[in-house]
């Protein structure tokens, strides 16, 4: 059996090695992957977004299954492409990847079914949403409509603030078509959570919760940044308020999907805030969240390829899926100075009684030498028994 993941993240690094678990598996190909997971799979040199290109290296070395992890070949259709050629796989169509690719589809998504999120406005020309402006409540949301490497929401503190937003997002196009039209939204409080969940459109199974520290420095002091940690199981998550998700958002999107023929198949994440009104989608993404699956699948009991296979084949309630009862924190060891400036090509040694702990990102092999060559460089995850070590004190007391 051959497998291909597409990415070259900690993300997709935690991926390979779950996957390696499943004996049936001779070979794992990472499409670009790095020089820190080439000792566990075999990296090859094509970009995620070079969709032809992965669709042509696939039905060449006759891979038989793929993983798609990012979310912009999810969002362009490279899971259509490649089933069209036979090759089966896990992560949604084109079709069903608009639930993250676009945010406007989204929001109005969750209006149309009654699913319980922040009130919104769309706006497609800057005129009208600077209009609107002058008289919304601050603090606002801005988001721009598509993707937008993660950089596409602002949180605007004032009016001002709100239209240099709006002026950088569609007129001056940061974020090109991204751009093309916003949603200005209302601003929520309260603890986040996130829930990754495995769905094959009829089923939704969600993963052991977890929270994302998105700012740099202790304390959560510093600059926002792609995260530079995760923890799970979220200390917030209480049963109850799973139970209550499971009701209100999750069951109800899966519907929502299927009812507007868009049935998503693959890894639904749902971004939580829990506001004093309960629990709102923040946001949902189309697939596994970087830095979380670096702290759910080291939880994870059950084999993960075949809980894979169980989605594409649409028979996700016929098997058990199980998590440990321990938890998970992952911290990112980043470069001096991210996210702003920072150097590469430092040294990594990552001692081989630690390897199974850490997932590599942004690294490269250089003359056989691991050497940094990124903002974020590796993902160090500890399993306890307990939570109780790790200091949750910086969060809390911004959260609360
Ligand atoms: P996203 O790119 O959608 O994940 O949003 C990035 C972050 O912006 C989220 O993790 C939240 O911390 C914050 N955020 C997004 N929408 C809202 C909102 N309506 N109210 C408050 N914070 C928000
Ligand atoms: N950690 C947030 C994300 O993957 O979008």
């Amino acid at each position: 059996m051959k497998v291909l993941v597409v990415g070259g993240g900690g993300r997709e690094h935690a991926i390979v090695k779950k996957l390696k678990e499943n004996k049936a598996i001779d070979a794992i190909y990472a499409l670009s992957g790095n020089g820190g997971m080439a000792s566990d799979c075999i990296c090859v040199p094509i970009g995620a977004k070079e969709l032809d290109k992965i669709t042509e290296f696939a039905v060449a070395e006759g891979v038989d299954y793929a993983v798609v992890a990012p979310d912009d070949p999810l969002v362009m259709g490279l899971v259509d492409k490649l089933e069209n050629k036979g090759i089966k796989c896990f992560g949604p169509k084109k079709s069903a990847a608009i639930i993250e690719g676009s945010k406007v589809f989204s929001k109005n998504l969750m209006k149309k079914y009654g699913i319980p999120t922040a009130e919104y406005a769309v706006f497609d020309s800057a005129k009208e949403a600077l209009l609107y402006l002058e008289t919304a409540p601050v603090p606002t949301v801005i988001k721009a409509d598509g993707l937008a490497l993660g950089k596409g929401v602002i949180i605007a503190q004032t009016r001002d603030e709100a239209k240099n937003a709006v002026l950088e997002i569609m007129e001056n196009k940061k974020f090109g078509a991204s751009g093309n039209s916003i949603v200005i939204e209302e601003f929520l409080e309260g603890p986040e959570v996130s829930v990754l969940s495995f769905t094959d459109g009829k089923t939704v199974v969600p993963m052991v919760s977890s929270m994302d520290h998105k700012r740099a420095k202790d304390g959560d002091l510093g600059l926002n940044t792609g995260g530079m940690g995760t923890i799970a199981p979220n200390p917030y998550y209480t049963e109850e308020i799973a139970k209550e998700c499971m009701e209100k958002i999750f069951l109800p999107t899966i519907e929502a999907m299927n009812n507007e023929g868009r049935t998503f198949k693959g890894c639904l994440y749902f971004g939580l805030m829990l506001t004093k009104d309960g629990p709102k989608v923040i946001e949902y993404n189309c697939r596994f969240g970087d830095p979380e699956t670096q702290v759910v699948l080291p939880l994870l009991k059950t084999d993960l390829f075949s809980i894979m296979k169980a989605v594409t084949e649409e028979r996700l309630s016929e098997i058990e899926i199980e998590f440990s009862k321990k938890s998970a924190c992952c911290v990112i060891m980043a470069s001096k100075g991210y996210p702003e400036h920072y150097e590469k090509g430092f040294e990594i040694t990552i001692p081989e009684s630690e390897k199974s702990s850490v997932y590599v990102a942004g690294a490269e092999l250089l003359q056989g030498k691991l050497v940094t060559a990124g903002g974020r460089v590796l993902g160090v995850t500890a399993v306890e028994d307990s939570m109780e070590n790790v200091n949750l004190q910086g969060n809390r007391e911004k959260r609360d």
